[in-house]
């Protein structure tokens, strides 16, 4: 055949290029090897009537929350695909936390970061992402994706869309993620064996890896199941029961972080085993009844996980099954001063937790909780 010069571009790398990507890729690798794992903390309360409580404490990462492990992934998967370039704008649509942490690793690569966030976002996570040199642009909360996809195409950058890219740009066999950290953490306990690992999804993300994780394993985890917990005005649980694409809801959480108006590409419902429904009420109680467990205060997402674990370990000791269950401190309550531990906030937003309060004050004494479902 007669050789004939190639019609196509040659896309290689420069050298500067080249330099700059393999530098790029050896700051966040180094910045990981600085790292400690998070801590799992261990509770076993007397109402608890012998079952445990694990908290896998991700409010202790750099950037303050289990985000920084998703930012990390997406910029290492963005960098792999060739989609960030030194002086790439990088753009996320983010209710705050994912803003959080990609803003520090687009800082540490020295790239421009700007976070589309809906125009409620607390104030507290709006100066997290101007301290790691990131800007916001507020929208409407319904438009936060467009407005990203918009905003990327008219700079030339990169959107990271985590709702769409959450559940693969984690490495679900391990890689040290999440749910493989978790598992290796438990096993020198007693008993080392998970009944149930509760998860809320605002991604999904998370509830992907440790669902798909558990999957993969399952010769060593046969008993372990996954529980997505949702707050109020989120589809997700209706979606895991129906799986019909279509379903809206009028209404945004208001437990930030978690929950959407409409099913997201990262939320793999076919990793869940079940969903419980939290009511914010009872999210936003446990927060408080933790504190006085913890001597510190925890986010909204944090409390309707934790409430999601108690009805697990309230129904054991009913049954006099003592289990194991695992959840997630997702991120630290000081960023939610002016929300979920404000009145006004809480009065605003139409939630009386005292009735739940009282509830959980009563389990503290009784080993009982008014069941959501089982
Ligand atoms: C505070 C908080 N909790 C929980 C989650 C849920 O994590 P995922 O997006 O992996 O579902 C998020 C996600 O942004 C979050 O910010």
């Amino acid at each position: 055949m007669p050789h004939q010069s190639a019609p196509y571009p040659d896309r290689s790398l420069t050298a500067a290029e080249l330099d700059w990507h393999c530098h790029a890729i050896s700051r966040i690798n180094a910045d990981y090897q600085r790292s400690a794992d998070t801590h799992l903390l261990k509770l076993q309360l007397p109402c608890f009537q012998g079952s445990t409580l694990y908290l896998k404490d991700e409010s202790i990462h750099p950037s303050g929350s289990l985000k920084h492990r998703l930012a990390r992934s997406l910029f290492l998967f963005g960098l792999a695909n060739g989609h960030i370039k030194q002086n790439t704008h990088i753009i996320e649509a983010s209710s705050g936390n994912t803003a959080i942490s990609e803003a520090y690793f687009a800082q540490l690569l020295g790239l421009p970061f700007i976070a589309v966030i809906p125009k409620n976002t607390a104030q507290e996570k709006i100066k997290k992402i101007e301290f790691y040199g990131g800007k916001t642009h507020k929208v409407p909360p319904h438009n936060i994706y467009e407005e990203a996809a918009k905003l990327a195409l008219e700079l030339d950058g990169h959107y990271m869309d985590q709702f769409t890219f959450a559940e693969r740009a984690t490495d679900w066999r391990g890689s040290n993620n999440i749910a493989e950290r978790l598992f290796e953490q438990m096993q020198l306990e007693p008993n080392p064996n998970l009944d149930w690992v509760v998860m809320s999804a605002g991604t999904g993300g998370t509830s992907a890896t440790i669902g798909r994780y558990i999957r993969y394993q399952h010769n060593l985890y046969k008993n372990t199941r996954l529980c997505v917990v949702d707050p109020d005005h989120s589809v997700y649980a209706d979606y895991f029961s129906t799986r019909d694409s279509e379903l809206r809801s009028s209404h945004s959480s208001r437990i930030e972080g978690i929950g959407q108006p409409k099913p997201q590409p990262s939320f793999v419902t076919s990793v869940i085993d079940t969903v419980l429904k939290i009511p914010d009420p009872a999210s936003i109680a446990t927060i408080h009844w933790l504190e006085s467990i913890l001597d510190r205060k925890v986010g909204g997402s944090t409390g309707t996980n934790v409430y999601g674990s108690l009805q697990y370990i309230a129904h054991a000791s009913q049954q006099s099954q003592p289990i194991n269950v695992a959840t997630v401190i997702c991120d630290p309550g000081s960023r939610y001063l002016d929300t979920f531990y404000n009145p006004d906030w809480l009065k605003s937003n139409d939630i009386d937790h005292a009735p739940y309060l009282d509830q959980l004050r009563n389990f503290e004494n009784t080993g009982q909780l008014i069941p959501i479902k089982f």
